[in-house]
């Protein structure tokens, strides 16, 4: 993965939901661990926890922990990203763990995988379904989940860029 490529994956990343029958290299999954892990956090505090899926019957049950989250049972691998207890800025918890989110999904499309980024929390009802089926402990708590694979298809990004949301303060 190149500078350029994870530059590009900025404006080439689209949410990919269908995925080919083919499994994810171990080396991308911690290529892409790798690039999660680089995220800036709060004080340094690193308070997350990633889960790798690739079990099947996870994988189908990990589906059904949102109304939003069928797509992940034709996935072969999930990474679900948590947070743990503990860390000194609990209050940022969550932001840390969306930023290093970004990363995953960035570093998943400049490595030619799809993925997309099903949310979990802040709600805990989804929260508690994901902590179950993963056997989490206690004191960890779901994020996300990224269903990872080589997309079936690659659809093109829009161009999002709006002059009218930029406010220029002189
Ligand atoms: C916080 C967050 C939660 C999301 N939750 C879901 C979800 O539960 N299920 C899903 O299929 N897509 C989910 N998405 C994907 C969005 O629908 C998608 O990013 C958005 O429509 C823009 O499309 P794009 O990713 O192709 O640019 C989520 C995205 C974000 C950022």
């Amino acid at each position: 993965m190149k500078t350029n490529e994870t530059q590009n994956a900025i404006f080439h990343r689209t949410s990919i939901r269908q995925f080919e029958d083919r499994a994810v290299e171990p080396e991308k999954i911690e290529q892409i661990l790798r690039a999660a892990m680089q995220a800036p956090t709060a004080g340094n505090q690193q308070s997350w926890e990633f889960y790798v899926v690739t079990n099947s019957d996870k994988l189908e049950q990990l589906s059904k922990t949102s109304p939003y989250a069928g797509c992940a049972a034709n996935a072969p691998t999930a990474i679900v990203v948590a947070y743990k207890d503990g860390g000194i800025f609990p209050d940022y918890n969550d932001i840390d763990c969306a930023i290093a989110a970004e990363h995953i999904w960035l570093a998943a499309d400049a490595l030619g995988l799809g993925t997309v980024m099903l949310g979990i929390a802040p709600l805990q009802e989804r929260m508690q379904a994901v902590e179950q089926v993963l056997e989490m402990p206690s004191d960890v708590h779901a994020f996300t989940i990224f269903p990872i694979g080589y997309p079936e298809k690659v659809n093109s990004q829009q161009n999002r860029y709006d002059e009218s949301k930029v406010h220029f303060v002189k």
